[in-house]
């Protein structure tokens, strides 16, 4: 299994904070963001990862994360994304590194307070297709809402104005080879974007996407200014990644 961290975009829902810097860089406490899903990675076995990146900054993710040796990475990559195409785009660049390899995908402004490794160790076991976390929220109208009926997905809806349910598509997808097929199906959204909810509604489609729920705190700190602060809190307050597994 290898990983993927999509560390891309313009970062405007955090400006003026992102304008001399890419969203991922800034600090959440005492680390900077990037560093969380390294950690969460590398803590759940995934040591062979491949940053993502793009715009005027890319290189200061070289200058801080180096050979990722002191994160316990035993190879760490780095591709560069030439324009917002999306996040189903950008991960279209790892195919050449991951291969024929399964993958875990991080959005690198997704900060999770437990490990990920039960849910990481549940998509070893599974055969084939993919595998996606949900988390209850407060506002699912800002995240990927799934639709979901006797346990099964149906549809996952992109920011809908009327959720039709309490969860959130958590950004950490985990994807066989067949990711590469569908990325290569897709058409721009509306915004131009080739979305990463198309890439898990195709999984839906072909019945080969799996959930799980999970018990732990988790943050997208690059959704809001005021998501931000509550990820910085939550960190400041209890740490990120902690190795004590939910019951
Ligand atoms: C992206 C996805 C969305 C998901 C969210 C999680 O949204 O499109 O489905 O719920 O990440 O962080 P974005 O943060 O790019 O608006």
């Amino acid at each position: 299994m290898k990983g993927v961290i999509l560390a891309g975009g313009t970062g405007s829902r955090l400006l003026p904070l992102t304008t001399i810097t890419n969203k991922h860089l800034l600090p959440v406490y005492d680390k900077p963001m990037i560093f969380y899903p390294i950690e969460s990675l590398v803590r759940a076995g995934v040591t062979e990862i491949m940053v993502v990146t793009g715009g005027n900054h890319a290189g200061e993710f070289l200058r801080l994360l180096q050979s990722g040796k002191a994160f316990g990475c035993t190879s760490l990559q780095y591709a560069y994304q030439e324009q917002a195409g999306g996040i189903a785009e950008a991960l279209g660049l790892a195919q050449e590194f991951i291969d024929r390899d399964k993958c875990v995908v991080v959005l690198a402004d997704n900060i999770l307070g437990e490990s990920i490794k039960p849910y990481v160790d549940n998509f070893c076991r599974q055969d084939r297709g993919a595998r996606i976390l949900l988390k209850e929220v407060a506002k699912p109208e800002a995240y990927g809402v799934p639709i979901i009926e006797n346990n099964r997905l149906i549809i996952i809806q992109e920011k809908p104005q009327f959720p039709r349910s309490p969860y959130a598509v958590i950004g950490l997808y985990m994807y066989d080879a067949e990711v590469w097929d569908i990325i290569r199906t897709l058409k721009p959204s509306g915004r131009g974007e080739l979305e990463i909810t198309d890439v898990n509604n195709a999984y839906i489609d072909r019945g080969l996407m799996e959930y799980d729920i999970i018990s732990g705190w988790w943050g997208d700190a690059g959704e809001s200014i005021e998501s931000y602060r509550e990820a910085f809190n939550y960190v400041a307050e209890h740490g990120a990644n902690r190795l004590v597994q939910p019951v």
